[in-house]
């Protein structure tokens, strides 16, 4: 956990800052990106699934009955079109399964300010626990909407999962969701005047589709 903001936990780990580094370099490719991006949210999820609560239930071993257990609410995954994607794709090669919803969101470039184009959520999402997806929190507007979008829906334990966090940004998001714990393998130094984290990764949606 982080001393000044008690919602983040960052991720120290030799191969997640490996495969970070990797990301952050300009000449990686985007395909190579794709791939990086997909493995380190598995160690993200690993560590963001920690905390899951889980309930006993009945089973028969092909020797003798046990006491299993499961978890106590389903996962649903909720990407930020685009680079969430990267995320979920990453995270469902270890929990094939999660459901998988949508939001559709960009900034816009003068104002910064996030705007919403698509929504794709079950219907029960206040059973599930609800990881919310995006590589960059950099002012944190768009984790924030996307957060007051879901709890509008009725979801209920919702944590976030990215990759890169700006200061200003985990600070936003304290403040507008107190509740929501957030999970990163980077906690970078500051935006620049036009909302790029620094030293960041560029454009993440961009890096990740290669336009
Ligand atoms: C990026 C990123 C986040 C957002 C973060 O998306 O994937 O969604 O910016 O910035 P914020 O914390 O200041 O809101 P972008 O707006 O570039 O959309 P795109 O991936 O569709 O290009
Ligand atoms: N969105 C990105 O993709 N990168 C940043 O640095 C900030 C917002």
């Amino acid at each position: 956990m982080s001393d000044k903001f008690p919602n983040l936990t960052v991720l120290h780990h030799p191969v997640i800052e490996h495969k970070l580094a990797r990301m952050r370099d300009v000449n990686t490719p985007h395909f190579q990106f794709q791939t990086l991006l997909e493995e380190i949210s598995i160690f993200l999820f690993y560590e963001a699934s920690a905390a899951l609560e889980t309930v006993p239930y009945p089973l028969d071993t092909p020797l003798e009955p046990l006491t299993g257990r499961r978890l106590k609410h389903e996962v649903l995954l909720v990407p930020i079109l685009r680079a969430g994607i990267g995320i979920s794709s990453g995270i469902t090669k270890v929990w094939s399964e999660a459901v998988v919803g949508m939001i559709g969101m960009y900034r816009d470039h003068d104002t910064l300010q996030p705007v919403d184009y698509f929504l794709r959520l079950p219907a029960n999402l206040g059973d599930m626990t609800t990881f919310l997806l995006d590589p960059m929190l950099a002012t944190g507007g768009s984790a924030a909407a996307a957060a007051a979008k879901l709890k509008e829906k009725g979801a209920r334990r919702l944590v976030l999962i990215t990759l890169i966090a700006a200061p200003e940004g985990v600070a936003h998001l304290a403040e507008q969701h107190p509740d929501m714990k957030i999970y990163t393998a980077a906690l970078d130094r500051q935006l620049n005047e036009k909302g790029y984290i620094l030293p960041g990764l560029g454009d993440a949606g961009d890096r990740y589709f290669g336009v």
